[in-house]
């Protein structure tokens, strides 16, 4: 669909674009596309948040650090179910689109508010746009994967980050002129905050400024929620780190399993509250090494060279595994053993993939300009 302002009941030339931001991994992608669009007078922006993420740590800490103005509308849904939580944000989002008629939705990442407010804006014949569409782990027992398909299937603008992006929707039948190339927004957040992140206190605070450490991260539901998994890479990580001290800010959604299934770590292990966006980046830039099962932290390791031991048997993000400094470790005792000796022997290196240059946010507002006018 090419979308005229001519086709719309709107005589202002300006054109209205609501932005949808839900959880963690949302924030870092909406904060540039903001800036650029509210830089540019051809655009008016309404920025929504749906409250996935509700927490100060989880959310109000991140658009206090990236400057992201406060939400227009908050729909403040909580957590629950898959369900619950999908059927929450549509219901809740859907007098505010009515409201507000805007002539398109922007959506970004995979969450289940990016799904849930693509499909509202769609069912109201409104122009949808996925930011950091295309990525497949081709594995639909992730909650993520399923949003990710759904999304690209009625999204009318699909803005990928590395070339399997295209590849993948091309397969999937979808028209080459809806998909756009535009690089990596969260790459832009994180080059934009390079310098502040780099004068945290973090590193001292938790008495690791002197020495090498590694930072781990999980929250998968398939690393976090069956006890026996959740115990199994816990062990894996006591003994990892008796070569290294390793830091583990805990997701609430993994600190909720640990109490309930009693996994204790080991002394190196240091188990800590989730951190702010300029917190974990100063770390990340400072760590050995990274082990998690985040989407994001791939490509952040990759962008920033530092080797990641990815916990998961795939990837969404094939690049960070081909350009970049990721490895797949897979989520078993021996398969992350055999990973972390992999990483001992030789600390895999790699490039910074094509347009994960800090300027994507400016290459979505040009492809935004050319779809509406
Ligand atoms: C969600 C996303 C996932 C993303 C992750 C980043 C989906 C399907 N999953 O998973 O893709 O990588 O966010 O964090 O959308 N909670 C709090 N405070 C908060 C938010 C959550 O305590 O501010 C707790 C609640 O107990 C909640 C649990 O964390 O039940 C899980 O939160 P939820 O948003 O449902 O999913 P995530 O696991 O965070």
């Amino acid at each position: 669909m090419h979308c005229s302002l001519s086709d719309t009941p709107f005589d202002s030339m300006s054109i209205k674009l609501i932005c949808v931001a839900g959880a963690r991994p949302n924030f870092m992608k909406v904060a540039p596309i903001m800036r650029a669009l509210s830089g540019d007078p051809t655009f008016t922006t309404v920025l929504v948040h749906t409250g996935q993420h509700y927490d100060d740590i989880m959310s109000g800490s991140f658009f206090r650090e990236l400057g992201i103005r406060t939400p227009d509308h908050h729909l403040s849904v909580g957590s629950g179910s898959h369900a619950e939580q999908t059927a929450e944000v549509m219901k809740r989002f859907d007098p505010v689109v009515e409201a507000e008629q805007p002539h398109g939705v922007l959506v970004v990442g995979d969450v289940n508010s990016t799904m849930a407010c693509a499909l509202v804006a769609r069912k109201r014949q409104i122009a949808a746009i996925h930011v950091e569409a295309g990525l497949r782990s081709f594995d639909r027992n992730m909650p993520e994967e399923i949003n990710r398909v759904v999304t690209d299937a009625i999204s009318d603008l699909l803005l990928v980050t590395e070339e399997s992006g295209r590849e993948n929707l091309l397969k999937e039948g979808v028209s080459p002129e809806r998909i756009h190339m535009v690089g990596n927004l969260m790459i832009d957040t994180l080059m934009a905050n390079m310098e502040r992140a780099r004068h945290s206190a973090i590193a001292s605070t938790l008495g690791v400024d002197r020495s090498p450490f590694g930072l781990v991260t999980l929250h998968r539901p398939s690393n976090v929620d069956d006890p026996g998994q959740l115990r199994e890479i816990f062990e894996t990580l006591n003994l990892i780190t008796r070569n290294i001290p390793l830091l583990f800010p805990v997701h609430p959604r993994t600190k909720a399993r640990i109490e309930e299934s009693g996994v204790a770590p080991a002394e190196g292990l240091l188990l800590t509250e989730p951190l702010g966006y300029l917190d974990f980046l100063c770390l990340m830039a400072r760590s050995s090494v990274v082990l998690t099962d985040s989407g994001g932290i791939q490509e952040e390791t990759t962008a920033l060279g530092v080797p990641c031991l990815t916990l998961r048997d795939n990837t969404e993000r094939p690049i960070t595994i081909e350009q970049g400094t990721n490895t797949l470790a897979g989520a078993s005792k021996s398969s992350i053993l055999s990973a972390w000796e992999g990483f001992l022997r030789q600390p895999k290196r790699g490039r910074v993939p094509p347009l994960w240059d800090g300027l994507a946010a400016g290459r979505c507002l040009s492809v935004l300009k050319t779809f509406f006018i």
